[in-house]
């Protein structure tokens, strides 16, 4: 199988790193919603939240590599099959994707350093502080961080129905353009 993306289907490299953070996304949504439940006296109160943000440093990474490489190998071309609307929602969809998990991954970035510590990331380096930008800075990016988090799971439900009805009712290409 080719590295990079040919006019038919994705390439080795764009499919690892779509599955390496489709699962990296759902464990992070779930941990989240899992760690704010935590009292200060569980045991996994802390391990849970540094987890979490060295998760999160991880998939800012792989979303950088991602998006790199997205201009270096661009996408396959359109599945002749869907109308013109169908392939305009879908590319409209997958750039909303990507802006609304940019923005998620620098608010919990802002959460985490509002009171000017960095990020410890699996205690192989860390993540700078940058000068903390308004004094309720925490609480705001909290408020936009689980706003965002709910707004990106919501799509990607979207996104993978729609996958799905192209594979079983459509019967197209779809997903298998995107599985090894
Ligand atoms: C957190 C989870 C996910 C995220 C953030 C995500 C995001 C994306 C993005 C941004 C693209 C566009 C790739 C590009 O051209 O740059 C894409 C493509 C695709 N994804 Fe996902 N995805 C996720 C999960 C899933 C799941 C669970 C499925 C299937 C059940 C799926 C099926 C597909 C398919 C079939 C394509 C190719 C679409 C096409 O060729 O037009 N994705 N995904
Ligand atoms: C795809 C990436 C991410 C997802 C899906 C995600 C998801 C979540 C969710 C669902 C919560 C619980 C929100 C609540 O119920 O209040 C949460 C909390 C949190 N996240 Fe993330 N997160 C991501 C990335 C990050 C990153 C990159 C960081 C920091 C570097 C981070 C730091 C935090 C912190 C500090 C909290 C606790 C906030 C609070 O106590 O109110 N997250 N995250």
């Amino acid at each position: 199988m080719q590295l990079k993306n040919t006019h038919s289907r994705y390439g080795l490299i764009a499919i690892s790193l779509h599955w390496l953070m489709a699962l990296s996304i759902f464990g992070l949504f779930g941990l989240g919603l899992y760690m704010v439940e935590l009292s200060y006296y569980d045991e996994w109160y802390r391990g849970s939240l540094e987890l979490h943000k060295a998760m999160g440093v991880m998939v800012i990474g792989v979303l950088a590599l991602r998006i790199i490489w997205r201009y270096y190998s661009k996408p396959p071309a359109d599945i002749k099959s869907n109308s013109a609307v169908v392939n305009k929602a879908a590319k409209l969809a997958h750039r909303l994707l990507y802006a609304i998990l940019a923005t998620l991954l620098i608010s919990g970035y802002l959460i985490s350093t509002a009171d000017g510590r960095s990020i410890d990331v699996f205690g192989v380096f860390e993540v700078m502080a940058m000068p903390s930008m308004h004094e309720q800075q925490e609480d705001i990016a909290g408020i936009i961080h689980w706003g965002l988090a709910w707004t990106l799971i919501s799509l990607v439900a979207l996104h993978a129905a729609a996958a799905l009805k192209h594979h079983f009712i459509d019967k197209d290409e779809t997903l298998k353009r995107i599985l090894p």
